[in-house]
């Protein structure tokens, strides 16, 4: 433990005091750990307690920690140069890295925008969407349509196209008008007559109608992740339905933009989860695992008919911020999308994936509190419920998320439930997104630990 934290009086044992602390954090009336070192997929805190990361952060840390060709390409990049602002320079490292995403981007796509996050990321591909409409002349397009129970970030422009109840709630009167559409929640909304096909082309007609009521001439774009993640628990798309919805926008020339956020950059097996569905989005957002932690960084990949229409249109995209393309950022981006390819860990994700469902299912497939198990790659979510049969929800004065929590790290295991999984409101849900280089035994400690924790958090 660095002596400067060690000679605090804030510090009891382990942990920083809410009461004494200087640091705004998320939550100001609970005591945190304080991590002190990582390596592979455990995390250790000030008292040499160790923790499985089983939800890499929030599915962030795909490497793990600590991994040393990460750590060797960023200690080069900052010999080098650490910084160069980009409307100066551009960096051989940001080249570079841009040339590896797009040769792996889907087809069609051909630039890269890089940022420091997610929100950055959405709030980019929302502002490109807008210009772009405005470039070739279509500038009375102006809606975004997206969906409920979605997450797309916190800054204040993504909050508003975000469908997320609770999160939007009080900055209500600041947001931006958006229509939302339901989500694709099979386990709630598919309908027990209909196939999952039918279901998906049922949703589609929604946003067809909802496109109408607008005039298709003023909608912008359809929004979504890909695979749903944080705010809903991994929900993945039914056969069918993104091609749907990417033939809908097409008829209307409405842009598809992805959220990838979460769901990307080989979480779900494949490097881009919409790989999976068959389908090429205008705009897609990557981050999270686009870096792997090692330093913040995110990007929009552009399809090149929009990079063409600012090329010859303006000439610029009135946006930017002061660490776009961050070299050190990008070195360590660079770094893990080499690692990936190098170790072929897409393959991996898928098997571990495997090991991992055939855990959870184990564990939990005929838990009294786990109505639905789902995910892909490793990418994983359990709806926690208090009647299987009924699917009716645990109260959510109980804060069953929360409780699971303080449970999982007591044991000495990161996973990441929420709360408000059905509506904002109600439902909870727990998380699983373990790095991509965790082994079989680590997979089926985190397992164990998350059976113990789950029963000990949910009241007999
Ligand atoms: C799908 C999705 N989009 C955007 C974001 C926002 O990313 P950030 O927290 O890096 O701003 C997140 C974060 O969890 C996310 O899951």
């Amino acid at each position: 433990m660095p002596q400067s934290l060690l000679a605090s009086p804030r510090l009891s044992a382990s942990h920083i005091s809410a009461a004494t602390t200087h640091v705004f954090h998320r939550q100001l009336q609970h005591d945190l750990p304080v991590a002190v070192s990582g390596q592979g997929i455990t995390l250790t805190d000030a008292s040499g307690k160790t923790y499985l990361d089983a939800s890499g952060g929030a599915a962030v840390s795909c490497l793990g920690h600590g991994h040393p060709d990460v750590l060797a390409a960023m200690h080069a990049q900052i010999d080098r140069l650490a910084y160069a602002h980009t409307s100066f320079f551009t960096t051989e490292v940001a080249e570079e890295l841009a040339d590896v995403l797009i040769e792996s981007a889907p087809t069609g796509m051909s630039h890269v925008y890089f940022v420091s996050g997610g929100s950055e990321a959405m709030e980019a591909a929302l502002k490109m969407t807008r210009q772009y409409f405005c470039e070739i002349g279509q500038p009375q397009r102006r809606h975004f349509i997206a969906r409920r129970q979605s997450y797309h970030g916190n800054t204040l422009g993504v909050l508003a196209v975000g469908g997320n109840a609770w999160r939007r709630e009080q900055f209500k009167p600041l947001l931006m008008d958006v229509a939302h559409v339901a989500p694709c929640y099979e386990y709630r909304d598919r309908a027990p007559d209909e196939t999952p096909e039918a279901y998906g082309q049922r949703l589609v007609a929604e946003l067809a109608q909802t496109i109408e009521r607008l005039g298709a001439d003023t909608v912008m774009a359809f929004v979504a992740e890909t695979v749903g993640g944080a705010t809903a628990g991994v929900l993945t798309p039914v056969p069918g339905y993104f091609k749907g919805i990417r033939d809908l926008c097409d008829r209307h020339g409405i842009l598809l933009i992805l959220d990838e956020v979460m769901c990307g950059m080989g979480r779900t097996g494949k490097l881009h989860a919409c790989e999976q569905e068959g389908v090429v989005p205008d705009l897609l957002a990557i981050a999270k695992g686009l870096g792997g932690g090692y330093q913040p960084i995110g990007a929009v990949l552009a399809h090149g008919r929009l990079v063409e229409a600012f090329r010859y249109g303006s000439g610029l995209f009135q946006h930017g911020h002061t660490y776009l393309g961050h070299a050190v950022a990008c070195a360590a981006a660079l770094a893990v999308q080499r690692v990936i390819r190098r170790d072929d860990l897409l393959a991996q994700v898928r098997a571990r994936g495997r090991t991992l469902q055939g855990l959870l299912q184990h564990h939990f497939g005929e838990h009294p509190h786990v109505g639905d198990i789902r995910g892909r790659g490793l990418f994983w979510g359990l709806e926690l419920v208090a009647d299987r049969s009924s699917r009716q929800w645990f109260d959510p004065a109980l804060k069953l998320h929360a409780r699971i929590k303080r449970e999982a790290m007591a044991l000495g295991l990161m996973v990441y439930p929420m709360s408000g999984t059905v509506d904002g409101r109600c439902g909870d849900h727990i998380l699983l997104a373990p790095p991509f280089i965790a082994s079989e035994d680590e997979l089926a400690l985190v397992v164990e630990r998350l059976a113990m924790a789950v029963n000990r958090a949910i009241p007999a």
